[in-house]
């Protein structure tokens, strides 16, 4: 198979160049439509060429509540990645933290994908603020075909919501190479073992901003929201509601806490409300989700505290779970807004549904 400029084939799908450009000009005909599972199947089995390949690849990226907050506008040398507005999780994420996070994963897994395809991705994050939707341009330069050291991650990063052994470490070595994947001065990555008193308290707080979000109107509408959207269309009434909602705060106590050996913070210099930082820190989230399953560990975003967080301060108050999060000096300056456990479980995660592209390409 050709992929480093001409044309690619496989499992009866045919692209080239060429029609990744026409794609850009408005011919989205052609797309495949087929969401669910389909899409993993489409990037597994090589298909596409170009901007389509690299697109195919962006929307497998982990994304809140899988809303998948993402639309692409596909050049033969480029890609515009747009903010599919109405995909927001509204009171859960008052700051529009996470949809901008969501769409920096997908923007790092373009990245990711690109080499694959003789492209060296030049990005330029908000190129006209936040106005117009924009999220990003990649500017693809014309590069020797190659394979970025992530590119086989992509079709094995699944976010595992599973027990993970509690007493098995995670090597330094690993530790290092998730800190080395922090490359923006504004971001960075706290990493806290889960038998510390931080670690204690990342776990205590999970568990009270869980509670919180289900007791709160605005936040618990804001979950509702991004399950209803995860579901894709599937009615599910008040009586189901309060079972999921039962169920996922057993789950954080019994399994996603009691069972983390690790937990970690992404923290950003600046804002909680900056959507520049929001997209690098999604970007860091992805790529060290993808660091992480090719060194077979297992990752989970855990974020319930972080959601009250922005609650707690949208009017500019102080927040009593930031204030007791126990990160000492650390937090000077920097805002945590994004919480994860990472571990080693005893087996895979399953893929979750995608969008098909037919729905995301724009022309
Ligand atoms: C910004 C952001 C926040 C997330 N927060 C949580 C969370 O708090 N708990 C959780 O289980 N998953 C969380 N996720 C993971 C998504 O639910 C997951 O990426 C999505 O369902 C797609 O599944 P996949 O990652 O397996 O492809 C988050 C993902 C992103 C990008």
């Amino acid at each position: 198979m050709v992929v480093a400029g001409g044309v690619a084939m496989a499992a009866g799908v045919r692209f080239s160049r060429d029609a990744a450009a026409e794609i850009g000009a408005g011919s989205i005909a052609a797309l495949p439509s087929e969401g669910g599972v389909a899409p993993w199947d489409y990037w597994q089995s090589n298909a596409g060429a170009g901007a389509l390949r690299v697109a195919s690849g962006a929307i497998l990226a982990a994304s809140p509540y899988n809303t998948q907050p993402w639309l692409f506008r596909l050049g033969s040398n480029e890609i515009q990645v747009i903010a599919d507005e109405k995909r927001n999780l509204g009171g859960l994420d008052l700051f529009r933290r996470e949809f901008y996070m969501g769409l920096g994963c997908a923007i790092e897994n373009a990245c990711v994908a690109a080499p694959s395809q003789g492209f060296n991705a030049k990005v330029s994050l908000l190129p006209d603020g936040a106005a117009d939707g924009v999220a990003a341009t990649l500017a693809f330069e014309l590069t020797p075909a190659s394979a970025h050291p992530h590119q086989d991650a992509i079709a094995r990063r699944h976010t595992h919501r599973g027990p993970y052994q509690r007493d098995r470490q995670i090597e330094t070595s690993i530790l290092n190479a998730f800190n080395r994947q922090a490359t923006s001065p504004d971001v960075k990555l706290l990493l806290i073992n889960a038998r510390d008193d931080a670690g204690k308290a990342f776990s205590d707080l999970t568990l009270e901003g869980t509670r919180r979000i289900l007791d709160v109107e605005s936040l618990r509408e804001g979950r509702h929201a991004g399950i209803r959207a995860s579901a894709s269309g599937t009615n599910i009434d008040e009586a189901a509601f309060q079972k999921i909602d039962k169920s996922w705060l057993e789950l954080t106590q019994a399994v996603t806490c009691a069972t983390a050996p690790s937990f970690g913070l992404i923290m950003v210099r600046g804002s909680r409300a900056d959507h520049r930082l929001h997209i690098e820190a999604g970007r860091l989230w992805q790529r060290i989700h993808l660091e992480g399953v090719q060194r077979g560990l297992a990752l989970q975003p855990m974020n319930h505290s972080i959601e009250v967080i922005d609650f707690e301060t949208q009017g500019g108050g102080n927040s009593s779970i930031a204030a007791r999060m126990n990160l000492g000096g650390v937090w000077n300056g920097w805002e945590p807004i994004f919480g994860f456990r990472v571990g080693y479980a005893d087996g895979p995660a399953p893929a979750s549904g995608r969008r098909p592209l037919s729905a995301v390409v724009i022309s």
